[in-house]
């Protein structure tokens, strides 16, 4: 499939007039967990479509090209308000929680296997093991206070165990900064990659911060709050990757080529029919919206479209399915953590570091930490922790599923006090 080779109507005739903007909310008895994942994936590409067009909007002072991607930004937001019209009433906030990290483990595992760009891999596995440890406390504490276990929710898709520990995740700002990753035009899948990842993840980090005050009581707030920081931390590693030297327009470009790549993929791959058919729809869309950011290129900037994307066939689609395998191998790095650009073992680190003074500052010894608390305070009740595993855990320190380990990824000294 190339999208340049299709001839999209004109733009104005996708407008979807507002009482076709409701659409008929899944049942969350019934859904399939992929289904969720995929909806929350396009809601994130929108979010990031929105706050692109926003900040162009703001630097450049020609009208007619603001004119034109406000009509191009109107549309992004009527395919958000039909997405998020699809999420039911009776779904609250931490049910699709687990829908959200279910979706960051799975589709960094997913862009993880396939990454050729070794920075690019780099950042996907070692993130990949704190959202995985999100999911696990997140489970947990939707089944300690509201009785649901959340099979219900993901399915068997995804295991649920611990990851690198959140507490262990806390890093000093100078150690999120990844480089950036020249656009090489030959590796089109790495750039798009980068483009949806970072979006899924600062979805995440502004659904955590807007909503997370909204849950019912101190425990679960504290500890939206404190993964809320560490998905600002993903943000920060995934952006830094993206490519500087691309002008606003050209940018553009590339966000209407990735949301075409990305509709593209989740139509393949859906199998509820009135949801896959939505996606075609705004695929349709977005076909147009490419055409027209390659024609305000081209009259704005004089290049061509091919000069940011030379060939406009769609790489190796997103296919969501078995990662649990790759997960486990990727499990063995739980005791990594990032010096500046670099990943090193924890017990390799300097006491005075970045991370370990970060570490004794911010977190101190972690038994206070929300993330902490919801698994002892399910532990006591239950006797163990809650968890989905189809073999024993591989690491060997969190296979104890009668206490917390908080210990792990952590540096020793902080942990006994001597520094
Ligand atoms: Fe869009
Ligand atoms: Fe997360
Ligand atoms: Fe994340
Ligand atoms: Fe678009």
């Amino acid at each position: 499939m190339n999208p340049f080779e299709l001839k999209p109507k004109k733009l104005d005739s996708y407008v979807v007039p507002l009482n076709k903007l409701f659409l008929q909310p899944y049942n969350k008895h019934e859904v399939d967990a992929f289904t969720k994942v995929r909806l929350i994936l396009a809601q994130g590409t929108e979010f990031e479509a929105n706050a692109n067009s926003h900040q162009m909007a703001r630097h450049t002072y020609n009208n007619d090209i603001r004119r034109r991607i406000a009509n191009i930004r109107r549309q992004e937001q009527l395919q958000h308000k039909m997405l998020s019209s699809l999420k039911p009433k009776d779904e609250n906030m931490l049910e699709t929680t687990l829908s959200y990290e279910q979706l960051a483990v799975e589709l960094t595992a997913i862009m993880a296997q396939r990454a050729k760009n070794y920075v690019l891999k780099q950042q996907l596995d070692f993130a990949l093991l704190e959202d995985f440890d999100h999911l696990y406390r997140f489970c947990d504490l939707l089944e300690m206070e509201e009785g649901k276990h959340f099979e219900k929710y993901i399915g068997n898709y995804t295991e649920v165990m611990p990851g690198r520990p959140t507490v262990a995740e806390f890093r000093h700002p100078n150690d999120d900064i990844r480089f950036a990753v020249s656009a090489n035009k030959n590796e089109l899948l790495t750039n798009i990659d980068i483009g949806i990842i970072t979006a899924a993840e600062q979805q995440t980090m502004n659904f955590y911060m807007n909503l997370g005050a909204y849950h019912p009581n101190d425990l679960g707030r504290k500890l939206f709050s404190e993964i809320a920081m560490i998905e600002e931390q993903h943000v920060s590693g995934y952006e830094s990757l993206k490519d500087p030297d691309m002008t606003w327009l050209e940018c553009l470009v590339m966000h209407e080529y990735t949301e075409c790549y990305l509709y593209y993929s989740l139509y393949q791959d859906e199998k509820n029919p009135s949801i896959r058919r939505l996606f075609e729809q705004i695929f349709e869309q977005e076909v147009a919206h490419l055409h027209e950011a390659c024609d305000l290129l081209k009259t704005y900037e004089g290049k061509p479209f091919d000069e940011v994307i030379p060939y406009g066939n769609f790489p190796e689609l997103i296919k969501f399915g078995e990662n649990r395998h790759y997960i486990r191998k990727v499990l063995n790095d739980v005791n990594l953590t990032a010096v500046k650009e670099g990943y090193v073992k924890v017990s390799e680190m300097d006491k005075n570091s970045d991370f370990c003074t970060y570490q004794r500052k911010f977190v101190g010894s972690g038994s206070k930490n929300p993330s902490h608390m919801v698994i002892e305070k399910y532990i006591s009740k239950n006797g163990e922790d809650l968890r989905y595993q189809t073999a024993p855990h591989p690491v060997k320190e969190l296979q104890d599923r009668k206490s917390d380990n908080i210990t792990v990824g952590r540096c020793e000294c902080c942990l006994s006090g001597k520094c």
